[in-house]
């Protein structure tokens, strides 16, 4: 059997045996989603977001990309952020970022990784460039990229703050919170480093003043 039909037959056994648990599972789902979470988190597939926390189909509305990056002309991300806030009204964004991340240790290279992905990973390097008085000082370089997976998070929630979506809803509804997170590869630990909860004065220049 080829690798791609065991996965088809692996997905009749799952819809199977989750009829037989719950008769309703699938007849409740499809009437309607609402997620209380938002998840923007790394595409690398050591990093699935339902199985590391535990959720069902149904719980966490999720986007992912190379390095969990929030990028203010990505119409992608920012499609999903809209939907999820304003449509969906989630009340918690969790952006989250794991040890490891290989979009990070490209980032920390001068190699050309070919025109796409250097545009992408340029971002990265931006946040290098905000934190470098703390990330220079940093000589081992396993901490080094530990710490850039930290702060690469962080700047990704303040990104979200950034953005005329999120300061609307908080000032309507008061929600949503937003979480930084990291994952442990090798421990399958949540670490959160960050958090902007709603409603928070960030720096000026980015506050809108008439929403
Ligand atoms: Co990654």
């Amino acid at each position: 059997m080829k690798k791609h039909q065991k996965l088809l037959q692996e997905n009749k056994l799952w819809a199977e045996s989750q009829i037989e648990k719950d008769p309703e599972y699938f007849r409740r789902l499809v009437k309607v989603q609402s997620p209380e979470f938002l998840w923007i988190g790394c595409s690398d597939s050591r990093v699935p977001a339902n199985q590391i926390t535990n959720t069902e189909p149904g719980e966490i509305f999720v986007h992912r990309n190379v390095a969990n990056l929030v990028i203010n002309n990505d119409v992608n991300l920012l499609s999903v952020l809209d939907f999820a806030v304003t449509i969906l009204k989630v009340k918690h964004i969790i952006v989250c970022g794991h040890y490891g991340c290989g979009g990070i240790k490209a980032a920390l290279t001068n190699h050309d990784h070919k025109a796409i992905l250097n545009m992408w990973l340029r971002s990265i390097k931006d946040v290098y460039r905000i934190h470098r008085s703390e990330l220079d000082n940093i000589k081992d370089p396993h901490e080094k990229e530990n710490r850039l997976v930290e702060l690469n998070v962080q700047e990704q929630v303040f990104n979200l703050a950034k953005t005329s979506i999120v300061q609307k809803a908080w000032k309507e509804e008061q929600r949503p919170h937003l979480h930084g997170w990291v994952y442990g590869l090798a421990n399958g630990l949540l670490n959160p480093v960050y958090e902007i909860r709603p409603g928070t004065h960030i720096e000026p220049l980015y506050e809108f003043d008439d929403l």
